[in-house]
């Protein structure tokens, strides 16, 4: 049908005859010669009708309208200097053309303009019902061409370069243990049991690991029915791995090629190598998160000890009840950073309050290192204290200090927060830098304040360090995560393989012998018969993408998301079903729609 793509044709294609297929972008008509561009995935190409050199064409091009479907043959030439376009790829040639034959018309109003020749704001909403049209605009089809090519770097380095096989595994499974709650599908033939669809394909690679498989890879479908944020989506996909006889240094070292390799294939960038690493200790004490945004500075300061003695009770009496008291020097910030802003009613105080702070305490450092603040925070600071904040804070002329005191678990995403916020404002994040990094040495274990125990920050499988078997309640697991620019893009671990220190962890997060058996049987016997040490990795395929792209959201990484309310407003999936099919099922709905009685 057709010898060439659309955004192919360059200026060695003159002369010849080519036959492009696609959609009309525009028609613009100029004093009787008629333009078209025409748009396929690889791009735009322009082609020209006339009365007098392309007579057979010429009528049928007057009457073609934005996105009908074309096929055009004609003879590439050379554009005329005064229509060069050197935006366009194909900016040097154009297509005079000798036949046109109209394919397919459109036949209702489009609900937004396809082509971005004239860029307009398109409602979220509206990209999304209408994702087939969303996905012809060349943003989109970008991204989703870029995600192929991530893809198929990923699998080139695995398949050819390191021997992984990929193995398929269920959908249609047993709950996995990755901490958010089930998507769960009724069993027909077993009336009153529920497939879970899997968070994650963790169970059965590990599995794939005593069978010998040895290197395991799969593009995997992911389901969890948790709150959805920009970065986050019910179902998602992982490049998820796992490899035995390997130990964390080798796979951390595995895993940076692999990365290099996608980034260098995709964005011809050379990463340095190794990658930095953080412990999960560094980063909370520096960044107050594990997954620190590094292209920028803002470092946190602990100033726990030289606060304690303070006589501002709100200092003194956040350490002595086994919390924090920790800076965010801002340098600069005395000018753009104003009293009104951090104080109850401002955006920052809003910032540090949705973080759980109760306040914001400040110190402005003026000229000859004389500080300005609250009576309260002043008069309470003796010489030595204010000298010896100031050098640990590194705080001069102009430095606005930002104080947060309490429980470690507000001060850190507080001051994370605030950092983040700030960064933005004084444009401090250098949008071409990419940063990759290593946070390691996770806590086996947090304090789940709710159920009053602890619960494995990773999963219940991730190995201790084996320095710290002697206590596991605050032991290190051998974890790891991949941050990109302030994102989460990857975490693995290595596992247990000993039935004796997988039961050790079930006892430390309060599951019973007859619990653990219930949900891991298959796995726990397994590991009877022969288990190879092994670990592995998974990366949120969506999210990678969606910062290879420079996208904001992981909705513009995916062809077909769902929305914040985990709805696909294309299908218009979830929906209700048929009484008949829920009986089939044998399930009832509680749910009684608004305005029913209970
Ligand atoms: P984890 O739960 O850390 O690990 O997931 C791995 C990576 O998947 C991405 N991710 C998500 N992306 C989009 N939407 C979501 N809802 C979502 N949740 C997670 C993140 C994350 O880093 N089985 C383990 C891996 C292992 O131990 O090998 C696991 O799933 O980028």
């Amino acid at each position: 049908m057709r010898t060439h793509y659309c955004g192919q044709l360059r200026s060695e294609h003159i002369g010849k005859t080519v036959t492009l297929c696609g959609w009309v972008d525009r028609r613009r008509d100029h004093g009787g010669v008629i333009f078209l561009d025409l748009r396929d995935r690889s791009g735009i190409g322009q082609v020209v009708s006339d009365p007098e050199r392309t007579p057979d064409s010429y009528e049928l091009a007057g009457s073609l309208r934005n996105e009908y479907v074309v096929k055009i043959t004609g003879r590439v030439s050379q554009r005329p200097p005064e229509s060069l376009n050197p935006k366009l790829p194909t900016g040097e040639v154009e297509i005079y053309a000798e036949q046109i034959e109209l394919l397919n018309a459109v036949r209702k109003q489009l609900p937004f303009q396809v082509s971005t020749a004239e860029p307009e704001p398109v409602r979220e909403e509206l990209r999304l019902k209408y994702r087939y049209l969303d996905l012809r605009r060349e943003r989109m089809s970008q991204n989703l061409q870029l995600r192929h090519q991530v893809i198929q770097a990923m699998r080139r380095f695995l398949e050819d370069q390191e021997g992984f096989i990929e193995v398929e595994t269920p959908i249609l499974t047993r709950s996995t243990p990755e901490g958010a709650r089930d998507y769960l599908v009724p069993s027909r033939v077993n009336p009153g049991e529920w497939f879970a669809l899997p968070q994650s394909p963790q169970l059965f690679k590990q599995l794939l690991m005593v069978s010998g498989l040895d290197r395991y890879y799969q593009i995997a479908r992911c389901f969890r029915d948790e709150d959805l944020r920009a970065d986050r989506q019910p179902e998602f996909t992982q490049l998820d791995m796992e490899m035995s006889f390997l130990d964390q240094e080798a796979i951390l070292q595995m895993n940076e090629a692999l990365v290099c390799h996608v980034l260098k294939t995709v964005k011809d960038v050379d990463l340095p190598q190794p990658f930095p690493r953080l412990t999960y200790t560094e980063a909370m004490d520096r960044y107050g998160t594990d997954k620190p945004d590094t292209r920028y500075g803002l470092e946190l300061v602990d100033v726990s000890d030289l606060m304690k003695t303070s006589g501002f009770k709100v200092f003194s009496g956040a350490v002595a009840a086994g919390g924090l008291v920790k800076v965010l020097p801002i340098p600069g910030g005395n000018e753009t950073i104003s009293n009104v802003r951090i104080k109850p009613g401002g955006d920052l105080f809003k910032v540090a309050s949705e973080a759980g702070a109760k306040g914001l305490a400040y110190i402005r450092v003026r000229a000859d290192q004389a500080i300005d603040t609250i009576g309260a925070i002043k008069d309470n600071l003796t010489a030595e204290q204010t000298a010896a904040l100031l050098e640990r804070t590194q705080a001069s002329e102009g430095c606005l200090l930002l104080f947060a005191a309490g429980p470690t678990d507000v001060v850190n995403p507080t001051l994370d927060r605030l950092r983040q916020a700030i960064a933005q404002e004084m444009e401090l994040i250098d949008a071409t830098k990419t940063h990759l990094l290593w946070v390691t040495d996770f806590p086996m274990f947090e304090w789940n304040a709710n159920e009053k125990r602890l619960e494995a920050l990773h999963h219940p499988f991730t190995a201790p360090h084996p320095d710290d078997l002697d206590d596991l309640k605050t032991a290190r697991a051998q974890a790891y995560d991949l941050v990109y620019n302030g994102y989460e893009v990857g975490g693995g671990s290595l596992r247990i393989y000993q039935p004796e220190v997988q039961q050790q962890v079930f006892e430390t997060i309060g599951m019973s012998p007859e619990e653990a058996k219930e949900k891991f049987d298959f796995l726990l016997e397994a590991f009877e018969y022969g288990a190879p040490p092994h670990g592995g990795i998974a990366y949120g395929l969506d999210r990678l993408v969606m910062l290879l792209a420079g996208e904001d959201s992981i909705r513009d990484a995916i062809a077909f998301p769902k929305t914040q309310q985990a709805r696909c407003l294309l299908t218009n999936a979830p929906s209700p079903v048929d009484k008949k099919q829920l009986k089939e099922l044998h399930v009832s709905s509680t749910h009684k729609p608004k305005g029913e009685k209970k």
